[in-house]
């Protein structure tokens, strides 16, 4: 099994750091991804960090997660979370740990963000600690 930790991320969080700080934050999605790499070399581990707006992209990379022996992914579904039945039949289809991972806490928030498909199937989630978050949810990844 290789030592990468994918980390995939869906709608609308390339504009972190600009979107709606006072809930997410101020920190961009590159600023993640140094962290979570500073974080994952001390571990000893990889970080392959995605992101992309579109549904089908984040199935495709949950199954090369798997084709490719990645150890977890870290997923960030967006607003997907709360709608994708595609994203939760391809958690189901593999074997690779999946961990759900929000910079806010949905249950804190609106109704319509209390379902979490992604949640239904994924390992564990980690939700409401802002960036912290993702490296929290690379610490769970690594204790698997
Ligand atoms: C989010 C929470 C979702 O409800 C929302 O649609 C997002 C961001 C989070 O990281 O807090 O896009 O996943």
């Amino acid at each position: 099994m290789s030592k990468t930790i994918f980390v995939l991320n869906g709608p609308n969080l390339n504009l972190l750091g600009t979107r709606e700080p006072e809930i997410y934050g101020s920190d961009t999605l590159d600023d993640i991804a140094g962290m979570l790499e500073d974080r994952a070399r001390l571990l000893g581990l990889e970080v392959d960090l995605r992101q992309s707006n579109h549904e089908g992209h984040l199935v495709d990379w949950l199954h090369e997660a798997q084709a490719t022996g990645a150890k977890a992914v870290l997923l960030n579904a967006g607003a997907f979370t709360h709608t994708s039945i595609a994203l939760y039949d391809a958690i189901t289809a593999i074997h690779t740990p999946v961990i759900e991972v929000h910079l806010s806490n949905p249950h804190a928030r609106e109704a319509f963000r209390h379902i979490s498909y992604v949640g239904m199937a994924a390992k564990g989630t980690i939700a409401g600690f802002g960036a912290g978050s993702y490296l929290l949810a690379l610490e769970a990844a690594n204790r698997l």
